[in-house]
């Protein structure tokens, strides 16, 4: 059978509701649902999500119509409890993340009980996804309702491919960090193998997050979490296209039978009206959509330009949405009141600049507006994307009409051609308004061919076929690798390795390796399993080194008394078995004294850092420094570093959130190398860091090379983390 796509959102695409003891089915309205209807219709997917209804209202008659009419659509349904629905859906999704994602901090509700009832459902959500994933399917899940299903899925099934799109704007760090359960949310979103935004902004907030938060690596759109990789781009989502263009064609063509009600009403308007212009505007009835806003903007328009009384009607749509959440009680009795007073206002015996509806509209009505009016007007406070304003511009086919948009919906960063206004400046929206509205066709026209072609190049289908094409491409991302991950078998091909050998020698590294990191490098020490491993490699004629960055004083410490080899500072010390330390190299220290400034002079700029001197080298440390200044900081660094050491044969080197210099010649490879004195049949090397690549490269060829975690590396195998160092090490020990 041919692998299924399940595609998982709060919203099914199907509204489901109960009249007289039948269901009732009607699209959903929204940008997610009218735009992966597209996508499902076409593929090969199941969608699930929730039918809109209660379990309360649900008896087994009603379920079983639920189930039919779900399964026509190619979806399953899940039915909530009513208190489910109140924690989840209209608690935690609407008054907790809604909100916040887009910055109505005023409004963000904080409550245990919601984030409980979030949780819960999330899992029931994930239930019924594994209950209906077979091998080889992929699953995309959508939107903020949902941010936990990712990482449930990767729990119970590792395999499975996993991709997320967030239809909303992903915050600030500065937002979203006001979170209480903001770790959750973020691990919960990173169970997804690809992340997707509609803009570039809200995935640089999403990493910005994610490095300060969880203290992930992360590098340009990749996110090196302990096992795997992460994916984050950007895909701005697009629309139908074709069937907006087509509807606008086939509207044209109607005769006046064939008209609908609207339309009607729409045409005596303006022939009674000669000269009068329509102004659109549709959304759902939301704060974030700023329609307060833009009835203000419009009364200061009539005020500041009165000549465009009688001229000039705004059309506004405003269809109910989340109507159990106060906030939205409180906007829709404030433009009831707006609409009323602005009416009552400027009305004459001919003309009321505003018609209002309160309700949601067919398709077909949808296209009658987005024809018959010159102007639109869509003035978001904060917008994910906005689609609606891209209809707009694909029904307009004759490429009249002028486009009004707010610079905070995502759709704005694709619509250039438009007229942008910032949703809070009502005298530059009143000025917007006389300019679209003395706009020459000509100018409409060449501002609207720009926009349909980029919006019929990057439509629905283009959106989601580059997701899912960036989604496969997350499949070989790890085999693509160099190094293979170290499987069972190959651990016990090295092990028969090296119990066949006579003389072997094992190079190991310190940190990241036989230890994790800390933030203070001083408190990091060996437990008692490092030990043990250590003294069964010797008991199995092993000769055992370690091979480290850290200071002689530190190995001292820590393995003075274990008889076995040391190397130090990258392999400027080497302390043989049973003997005293030594200096490998013929090493000068005089640039010392210029170089420490340079770094004290990072430190002072850089909270978080400091400087490490050991005997033939400086390290400047970031590891607790914000993530993203210290990179930066690093960097530049780094720069100036290489700059200074060109004359002095000094090398500077980029560690695991350190950056050391130290004098050229001086490295791992060297080091190991030289530890060669006698004809070894086992050599093996092991470590997570680029000072251990020297080591990895200038071994001999027949060197096992392991590396300990994801980035790239000459080594021939890796393993994930220092737990598996461990179980490695011990099988050897066997
Ligand atoms: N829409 C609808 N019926 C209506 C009004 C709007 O189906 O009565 C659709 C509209 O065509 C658009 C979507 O709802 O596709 C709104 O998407 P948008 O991205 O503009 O805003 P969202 O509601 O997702 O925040
Ligand atoms: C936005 C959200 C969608 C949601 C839609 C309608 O587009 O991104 O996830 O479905 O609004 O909201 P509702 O709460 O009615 O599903």
């Amino acid at each position: 059978m041919k692998n299924k796509t399940i595609i998982v959102s709060n919203r099914l695409p199907l509204q489901i509701s109960v009249e007289n003891n039948d269901v009732k089915v009607s699209p959903s309205v929204g940008g997610l649902a009218t735009g992966m209807k597209s996508v499902h219709q076409e593929g090969d997917s199941l969608w699930i999500g929730w039918s809109g209804l209660t379990e309360e209202e649900v008896n087994p008659k009603i379920q079983s119509q639920i189930d039919q009419a779900a399964k026509n659509e190619k979806c399953l349904a899940i039915n909530l409890t009513e208190k489910e629905l109140n924690d989840y859906y209209y608690g935690f999704s609407n008054r907790t993340i809604w909100p916040l994602f887009h910055y109505f901090m005023e409004y963000t509700k904080f409550d245990e009980q919601e984030w409980m009832g979030y949780k819960k459902v999330n899992e029931k959500f994930a239930e019924k996804i594994l209950e209906n994933l077979e091998d080889g399917d992929t699953v995309w899940v959508h939107d903020y309702q949902l941010l936990l299903v990712p990482g449930i899925i990767k729990k119970n099934k590792p395999k499975v491919t996993i991709g997320f799109f967030l239809h909303i704007p992903f915050p600030s760090y500065e937002v979203f960090r006001t979170l209480p359960w903001r770790e959750s949310l973020l691990q919960g979103m990173l169970g997804a193998d690809l992340l997707g935004f509609h803009t570039y902004d809200y995935e640089r907030h999403f990493l910005s997050s994610v490095s300060r938060i969880l203290r992930y690596e992360t590098q340009f759109n990749e996110i090196t979490l302990k096992n795997r990789l992460v994916k984050v781009d950007s895909f701005p989502m697009g629309i139908d296209y074709e069937k907006f263009e087509q509807a606008a064609l086939e509207h044209y063509e109607k005769t006046q039978e064939q008209k609908s009600e609207l339309q009607v009403r729409l045409d005596q308007h303006l022939e009674t009206t000669p000269g009068s212009k329509m102004i659109l505007s549709i959304d759902r009835l939301d704060y974030t959509k700023g329609i307060a806003n833009r009835i203000r903007a419009f009364e200061h328009f009539l005020e500041k330009y009165p000549e465009f009384k009688e001229k000039v009607r705004l059309i506004m749509l405003a269809v109910p949405s989340r109507s159990n959440v106060p906030q939205y009680q409180k906007l829709k009795r404030e433009i009831d009141e707006l609409v009323g007073r602005i009416n009552g206002k400027f009305s004459t015996v001919s003309w009321t600049p505003i018609w209002y509806f309160f309700r949601s509209m067919p398709f077909d009505n949808l296209i009658d507006l987005y024809t018959s009016c010159d102007i639109a007007l869509l003035t978001p406070r904060r917008d994910g994307m906005n689609l609606v304003a891209k209809e707009y511009v694909a029904t307009r086919t004759d490429l009249s009409g002028v486009l009004i948009l707010s610079e905070m919906a995502g759709a704005a960063h694709e619509m250039n051609e438009a007229l942008i206004i910032n949703p809070n400046n009502y005298d530059q929206i009143a000025d917007a308004l006389k300019q679209a509205y003395e706009m020459p066709l000509i100018e409409q026209k060449s501002r609207n061919r720009t926009i349909q072609k980029r919006l019929k190049r990057y439509g629905i289908k283009k959106w989601s076929s580059e997701f899912i094409k960036a989604l496969e491409a997350t499949k070989v991302n790890h085999i693509s690798k160099k190094a293979k991950q170290l499987d069972e078998r190959t651990k016990t091909y090295i092990t028969e390795q090296l119990n066949n050998a006579t003389n072997k020698i094992l190079f190991l590294d310190f940190d990241g390796t036989l230890v994790n990191f800390q933030d203070d490098p001083e408190k990091v020490a060996p437990d008692q399993d490092v030990y043990e491993i250590i003294e069964k490699l010797k008991n199995k004629n092993c000769d055992v080194v370690i091979i480290s960055g850290r200071d002689k004083e530190f190995l001292n410490t820590h393995f003075g008394d274990k008889n076995i080899t040391l190397i130090a500072e990258h392999g400027l010390w080497l302390k043989k078995k049973n003997e005293d330390w030594e200096t490998t190299e013929n090493v000068k220290k005089n640039w010392m004294s210029s170089i420490r400034p340079v770094i004290e002079s990072f430190v002072d700029r850089t909270p978080g850092t400091f400087m490490e001197e050991k005997n033939y080298s400086l390290a400047w440390h970031y590891r607790k420094s914000d993530p993203e200044l210290g990179g930066q900081r690093a960097n530049e660094l780094s720069n100036v570093l290489k700059d200074l050491s060109s004359n002095h044969d000094l090398s500077v080197l980029n560690g695991n959130k350190v950056i050391e210099i130290k004098n050229s010649g001086v490295n791992k490879g060297r080091a190991a190398t030289k530890q060669l004195t006698k004809k070894y049949d086992f050599i093996f090397a092991i470590g997570d860091d680029w000072t251990d690549e020297y080591m990895f490269r200038e071994l001999p060829d027949e060197t096992f090379t392991v590396k300990v975690g994801l980035q790239k590396t000459d080594a021939e195998y890796y393993v994930e983390d220092t737990a598996e160092v461990k179980k490695l090490l011990k099988k050897f020990t066997e």
